[in-house]
């Protein structure tokens, strides 16, 4: 960006929107001219008044205080002697209050705006106009921004000089466009509009879903429309939204008296449903009310359908729970004062996350972000981008499950992309993570330290307890040997010298035996740690070894000796059997579970718990007209009650991560370690009757991997296409085996 300066408003103007401009005066002819432009805060860039490009709420969300995206426009043809180049900017998320105590997380403290518009012109010489002080300062339309409550707009406000933009000094760094753009998607159409019995009108869309409500109309000038949204209905059918917490999510637009078109400019919401508040004395006319869904533009790469239609709503939850909460950040939820990048819930759908999407940018430009937050003794911080809670910056809680996100997310993208620069950019971060919790505690080879989020929502603590049972040093301690085992995988592949590494991966396996399954037992409760470092916090002090997440833990991370195996994966069969077939995992636990189960050759058990349809289940929800993922299996209660107000998103991904269970082992398609990207993958269908067929598919990079099985009576027939450069190695459910390559194959059995 030749010349350019990071600009703000003048000192004493105070708004929401703030608009910077300037004219651009051509003397010649031109070949070519191209905008880079970025804010901190979110903008529109216009040229004479004509939005440039597609983009919405660049330039996304970073570590703003370490590094900002620019973006790239090719502005040719809509430039012209004497144009107008302006930046509408807000405060999007730097400037917005964040997390539940509304921090404002930019150290400036104001939305800064810079830009370069680079002419080329037809005789060979260039020009650039930059962003200094001799743009102009607008006011705009918007009056009130922020992402957790809504916006204001006002169209009869006159645009008005407030003088000269100030140039200032900020130390963020710009960075080209990493991860995705985050583009408008599909326009939902209203499926009604009705009267509650409160007596409010509410438009439902019939999905849930984020981005924001569209409105085309023409009313009298000053009238107003003021929206607020909400996920779902109360049991008596009334709008409900005590669930987004201190998040408005209120939308006001004033009328101009002519054609108007409203939508937010810089925030979005998370919904299904739009009350109105207040609405113009005109007739509604539902085909000018669009619901418009906005996420990051990645490439739909999986598809999944089957012959039951509850897993198939299922699998449209999965995916609407992606393209909800991969907004640029990979989200908890995308609605209450929260829509922050949880470690925790990345990690676990991440895998899925990768079989539904190309989500290889996306995921490079996050874990760009988690390098810059690592603090510097390898503790991950719980949210990345870090959000200040209550004051804690620094200080965020670092958790176990969530902080291991550093070493599972890039191991699982590279798994699914065959890209070790994803593994070389983050080999260092790992490593300090796993340096970190060796360090944590008295005892080289556990976690048995600090304070975590355990199995989160699981339901063995009881009805109102956050965290599950199990024993959150026994959970630490095993993902403590997970993520060095990755650690070490990613060494060897980058190679480099790790076998330091596989010495302490040994240690903590055979640590972890000792103390947590003594002579092949499992511990129904631990002796407390001896005496926790000065300034750390022990928390196991009531938690326990017997539950389904332990063992799932144990059998899938390969924590126990092989002869203890069996003997485990019984007892989990057994826990499940004596909880009527049911879950009592968390976030911790549910995504491994049927995994756990399958690999022990229980799939039978695995499918058992996929289609049992009491809470805790997947179906539970899907029978409870769910369209996206809930937070907590049983967010709606029987009768139509709330768990609670508080923690009760439902739109929450991380338990969507049973498809890649249902891809990996249902469907039976998983990439191999040893020639990742699927350039070679294991295809191990797992048939069910009561799934009747599956067919689904996946685009990799070598071409379009599908696997179709289907009953005819009691025999299941396969068609399996494999692209030319991609090897599979097939075993089927008899113990068939095969290698296919660059054909469509058919088996029945
Ligand atoms: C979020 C979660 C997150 C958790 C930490 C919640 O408030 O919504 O999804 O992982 O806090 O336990």
């Amino acid at each position: 960006m030749k010349n350019a300066k990071w600009i703000k408003a003048p000192y004493d103007f105070k708004q929401a929107g703030i608009i910077f401009q300037t004219e651009i005066p051509l003397k010649k002819p031109i070949k070519k001219a191209t905008l880079f432009t970025s804010c901190v805060g979110v903008y529109n860039a216009y040229i004479d008044g004509e939005k440039i490009g597609n983009a919405v709420l660049a330039p996304g969300w970073t570590s703003y205080n370490d590094r900002v995206q620019y973006q790239k426009y090719d502005v040719t043809d809509m430039l012209k002697n004497g144009s107008t180049l302006s930046l509408e900017c807000g405060q999007g998320w730097a400037l917005s209050g964040l997390s539940v105590s509304y921090s404002r997380n930019f150290y400036f403290g104001e939305v800064c705006a810079i830009a370069s518009l680079k002419v080329e012109y037809v005789d060979g010489k260039t020009e650039h106009f930059s962003t200094n002080n001799t743009w102009d300062t607008y006011t705009s339309e918007v009056l009130f921004s922020e992402i957790y409550d809504g916006e204001t707009q006002d169209k009869t406000v006159e645009r008005k000089c407030v003088g000269k933009a100030e140039e200032v000094k900020i130390k963020t760094k710009l960075v080209p466009q990493i991860g995705e753009w985050i583009i408008e998607h599909e326009r939902l159409a209203p499926i009604k509009l009705f009267t509650t019995p409160k007596g409010e009108r509410v438009i439902d869309f019939g999905q849930n879903m984020t981005g924001y409500v569209e409105f085309k109309l023409k009313a009298k000038r000053g009238e107003k429309i003021a929206i607020t949204h909400a996920e779902v209905l109360d049991k008596d059918g009334n709008f409900y939204n005590e669930n987004y917490r201190m998040a408005k999510n209120l939308m006001t637009y004033v009328c101009s008296g002519n054609d108007d078109i409203f939508k937010p400019k810089h925030t979005f919401q998370g919904f299904r449903y739009i009350r109105l508040d207040e609405f113009p004395d005109i007739e509604i006319n539902l085909d000018n009310i669009r619901a418009v869904v906005v996420h990051s533009d990645m490439e739909k790469t999986g598809d999944f359908v089957c012959g039951n239609e509850k897993i198939n709503q299922l699998y449209h939850n999965v995916i609407w729970g992606q393209k909800s909460n991969y907004l640029d950040v990979p989200t908890d939820c995308p609605q209450r004062d929260e829509r922050l990048g949880w470690t925790g819930d990345t990690q676990v759908f991440c895998r899925t996350g990768a079989i539904n999407y190309n989500v290889y940018k996306f995921f490079r430009k996050w874990l760009g972000e988690l390098r810059i937050e690592q603090h510097k003794d390898g503790g991950v911080p719980a949210i990345i981008p870090v959000v200040e809670v209550f004051g804690r910056r620094n200080g965020l809680k670092v958790s176990t499950g969530w902080g291991d996100a550093v070493c599972i997310c890039p191991w699982e993208v590279y798994l699914a992309y065959g890209n070790k620069a994803i593994l070389k950019e983050n080999f260092t971060a790992m490593k300090k993570w796993v340096e970190y919790i060796r360090k944590a505690g008295n005892e080289e080879y556990l976690w048995l330290t600090g304070v975590h989020f355990g199995d989160w929502l699981a339901m063995d603590a009881g009805e109102n307890e956050y965290m599950g049972a199990t024993s959150n040093d026994l959970i630490a301690s095993a993902y403590y040997a997970y993520s060095t085992s990755i650690l070490v995988k990613t060494g060897k592949i980058l190679g480099k010298d790790v076998s330091e590494y596989e010495r302490l991966y040994d240690n903590i396996v055979k640590r972890f035996r000792e103390y947590f399954i003594p002579n092949g037992q499992l511990l129904s409760d631990y002796p407390l740690t001896e005496k926790p470092p000065k300034g750390t916090d022990v928390v196991d002090v009531k938690r326990t070894g017997f539950t389904q997440t332990a063992l799932v833990l144990i059998l899938h991370f390969n924590l126990c000796e092989e002869k203890d195996r069996a003997k485990f994966a019984d007892m989990l069969v057994k826990m499940i059997e004596d909880n009527g077939m049911r879950m009592t995992t968390g976030f911790l636990g549910t995504p491994y579970i049927l995994h756990a189960l399958s690999e022990n050759g229980r799939a039978d058990i695995a499918y058992k718990l996929l289609l049992q349809e009491k809470a805790p289940s997947w179906l539970y929800s899907v029978n409870h007209g769910a369209t996206t993922m809930w937070e907590h299996w049983d967010s709606l209660k029987e009768d139509g009650s709330f768990w609670s107000t508080d923690m009760n998103s439902f739109n929450h991904y991380a338990y969507g991560a049973v498809y890649d269970w249902i891809f990996g082992v249902s469907v039976g398609i998983k990439p191999r370690e040893d020639m990742p990207g699927y350039k070679a993958v294991d295809i191990a269908p797992h048939p069910s009757k009561e799934l009747g067929f599956v067919d689904a598919s996946i685009n990799t990079a070598y071409g379009k991997i599908r696997v179709k099985w289907y009953y005819k009576n009691d025999t299941v027939h396969y068609e399996i296409s494999v692209p030319q450069a991609v090897t599979a190695n097939l075993t089927l459910p008899s113990g068939y085996k095969t290698t296919l390559s660059g054909g469509n194959y058919m088996f029945s059995e």
